[in-house]
């Protein structure tokens, strides 16, 4: 694996992988997923201080940089690519707008994290231009934002990687308490089991740890409310335990 800081040494027509780092199994998965879509497998490390609300959250992001490059190695990353941040932002860089679909839901509680993931994305994009992009669908709102921003680049949607017990990787799963751990499992277990939003709320409230932010069903092909009539209904989770906050999500009729 080559790692490198300029794109110039980095092969377009590849499959790519942005992350943040702190890379965990869930990570690996879109790793390996990319390696069957093209022999050369690109991802980036780059902690976008766009997309964080405050220096603080910015400056707590957890950074892993030697556990990284294994993880990377091991999954059949090619080339790792830790860009500067003047290369991603030259000075008068432009910011995108997410639009309105980036002002609900994680939205609403992130003000202005879209607009600086589709930013640093689409600049992604632009300077690599890869063939194909890879991301998980735990984050399904950041993946719907992102099929708007990514003319000339094919997305490629990865399921949730799962722990055993249902719960989402996330490099946030480390923050929880043991006991705050063993309480999120009822994310997935509300998700699995409810088949009404008032259900999937009543089963989140059992469990005392748990404070919900929102637990709605929304059509998946445009973000709106789902109804009595919506083919693809997709049910999305947010709250926080132990202050951490855990997001996920559901296709409604794929039920694990
Ligand atoms: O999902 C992430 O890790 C980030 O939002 C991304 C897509 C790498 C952009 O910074």
């Amino acid at each position: 694996m080559k790692v490198v800081t300029k794109v110039q040494e980095l092969p377009s027509a590849c499959a790519f992988v942005p992350t943040m780092g702190a890379l965990h199994a869930g990570h690996a998965s879109l790793f390996t997923l990319a390696k069957s879509y093209s022999e050369n497998v690109v991802a980036s490390i780059f902690v976008n201080p766009l997309q964080f609300e405050s220096a603080r959250d910015l400056a707590l992001y957890p950074r892993t940089p030697e556990v990284d490059i294994e993880i990377a190695e091991a999954a059949g990353v090619t080339h790792l690519w830790l860009p500067n941040f003047h290369d991603i932002y030259p000075e008068g860089f432009t910011t995108l707008s997410a639009g309105p679909i980036g002002d609900i839901y994680e939205g609403a509680s992130r003000p202005g994290h879209f607009d600086g993931v589709v930013t640093v994305v689409r600049r992604f994009f632009d300077l690599l231009k890869p063939k194909y992009a890879i991301f998980g669908e735990k984050d399904f709102q950041q993946l719907f934002l992102i099929k708007t921003i990514a003319a000339g680049v094919e997305i490629v949607t990865a399921p949730t990687f799962r722990e055993p017990d249902g719960m989402a990787a996330s490099s946030r799963n480390a923050r929880l308490t043991p006991e705050g751990r063993v309480a999120a499992a009822v994310i997935f277990s509300a998700l699995n089991g409810a088949s009404s939003e008032d259900q999937l709320r009543q089963m989140l409230a059992t469990e005392p740890l748990f404070q919900l932010d929102y637990a709605d069903f929304i059509d998946e092909v445009d973000f709106t409310h789902a109804h009595g009539g919506t083919q693809n209904v997709r049910a999305i989770v947010a709250g926080w335990i132990n202050g951490v906050r855990l997001i996920d999500n559901m296709r409604m009729e794929l039920r694990a």
